[in-house]
């Protein structure tokens, strides 16, 4: 199984392996990786899933859906890697993806 790597903005990591065709913020939730709440469960609808994508990884990750970048829009401290783990579904492509958590969901 593919694996990730969630750090805090303290620094704290945690790899976690994530199944395929999960998406990383329901893999946040069941490994207890704090700053990741997923208030709506999923549909775009609440942005407490927001996290940091390193680019490296850039290239296989879905496209932004207009949902997401209004969405990204309200987030705080967004930034050019920002995405809505929601609706990032893991891929093998994406082994060893670092996803870093926004310090204002510390
Ligand atoms: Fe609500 Fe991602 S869980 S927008």
């Amino acid at each position: 199984m593919p694996s990730v790597i969630f750090i805090e903005a303290g620094g704290t990591h945690h790899t976690v392996e994530v199944a395929v065709g999960q998406s990383l913020m329901q893999a946040a939730l069941d490994n207890s990786i704090p700053g990741i709440l997923g208030d709506c469960g999923g549909s775009c609808a609440c942005a407490t899933c927001h996290a940091y994508l390193d680019p490296e990884w850039g290239q296989h990750l879905p496209a932004v859906t207009e949902n997401e970048q209004g969405l990204l829009e309200v987030v705080t401290d967004p930034n050019e890697d920002s995405r809505l783990t929601c609706q990032v579904v893991m891929t093998p492509e994406l082994e060893g993806l670092i996803v870093r958590l926004p310090r204002s969901q510390g």
